[in-house]
């Protein structure tokens, strides 16, 4: 695996597939890669010749000075698990490759209707932050296909929009989320859970089953549905952000007269860690 730092390497690797008529896959990460991250990299390999993974904490997209200064590095063992699924080039660009004039002096791009509701609400500026590393991500490594995890739904639609809305020539693939044997959703955050508390994290996917479960039997009680889900999370330790039944297409509040096409998502906290997760939930 070839591994570049700078935008004019990758983009010498890519003009010489290019030339040789080579398709190209993107995946970008922010490193500290598990079995999730690896399963966008086999997708991807199944969608085009070459794959590129991108690692790069990406400042803009935190809110929290202390959550960026923790989150975990990692880049040997993230080399060596590449180098093992057979990635073909791994970009690791620094903040002065990718804000060269500091991140504050930046042009911004922003995405309407999505820091208005669930994670939007809850990490102010981290979407717009999302929206412009990637977009900067697609003009540098000019990938045919780029692939996303459903873990982090909303910033699919985000980017499917984005994409949609910016005519950008890529094609955005969504990849299904990797789960721990108990069910939770594998994250970089799982690492900083002990046992006991990754037993009760477990709890945030079997409550969105359970509600699935009661929706697709014909239960139509919104409210009722979710605050018994509330009640529970909350029994097994849980500090909710929000559980919610959504419209699939675009996240807006769904209606049960009309919407058969749902995404059941939460977020919250145990201990201190933030989890988020996601279901589908189709009634037609
Ligand atoms: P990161 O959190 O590193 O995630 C990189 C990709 O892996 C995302 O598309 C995410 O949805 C996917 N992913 C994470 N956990 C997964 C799981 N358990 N199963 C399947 N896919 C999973 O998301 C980001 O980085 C950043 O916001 C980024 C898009 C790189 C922009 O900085």
């Amino acid at each position: 695996m070839q591994i570049v730092e700078s935008i004019l390497s990758l983009r010498g690797q890519i003009k010489t597939w290019r030339a040789e008529h080579q398709t190209i896959a993107f995946v970008p990460t922010m490193g500290n890669l598990h079995e999730g991250h690896i399963s966008l990299v086999k997708k991807a390999q199944t969608l085009a010749d070459k794959v590129v993974v991108s690692i790069f904490v990406n400042p803009l997209q935190f809110d929290d000075k202390q959550d960026l200064a923790n989150y975990p590095r990692t880049l040997q063992a993230d080399i060596e698990k590449l180098t093992q699924v057979g990635c073909n080039l791994l970009f690791t660009p620094d903040n002065e490759v990718m804000y060269p004039q500091g991140k504050d002096f930046h042009t911004f791009i922003h995405v309407p209707g999505m820091d208005d509701k669930l994670c939007g609400l809850e990490r102010p500026g981290h979407f717009d932050g999302v929206a412009t590393v990637v977009t900067k991500f697609f003009n540098i490594v000019q990938a045919d296909v780029a692939v996303f995890g459903e873990k982090d739904y909303q910033q699919l639609l985000l980017i499917r929009k984005l994409v949609a809305d910016l005519n950008l020539p890529i094609k955005i693939v969504g990849a299904a989320t990797v789960r721990e044997d108990n069910g939770l959703a594998m994250s970089s955050r799982n690492q900083h859970l002990n046992e006991t508390l990754k037993q009760q994290a477990a709890a945030l996917y079997s409550n969105l089953l359970e509600l699935k479960r009661q929706l697709e039997s014909g239960n139509q009680d919104y409210s009722a549905l979710l605050s018994q889900a509330h009640t529970q999370l909350t029994a097994s330790g849980f500090t909710l952000d929000y559980i919610d039944i959504r419209r699939a297409e675009d996240l807006q509040l769904a209606n049960p007269e009309e919407d058969k096409e749902l995404r059941l998502l939460a977020a919250g906290r145990v201990g201190s860690v933030r989890l988020i997760d996601n279901i589908a939930c189709n009634l037609a």
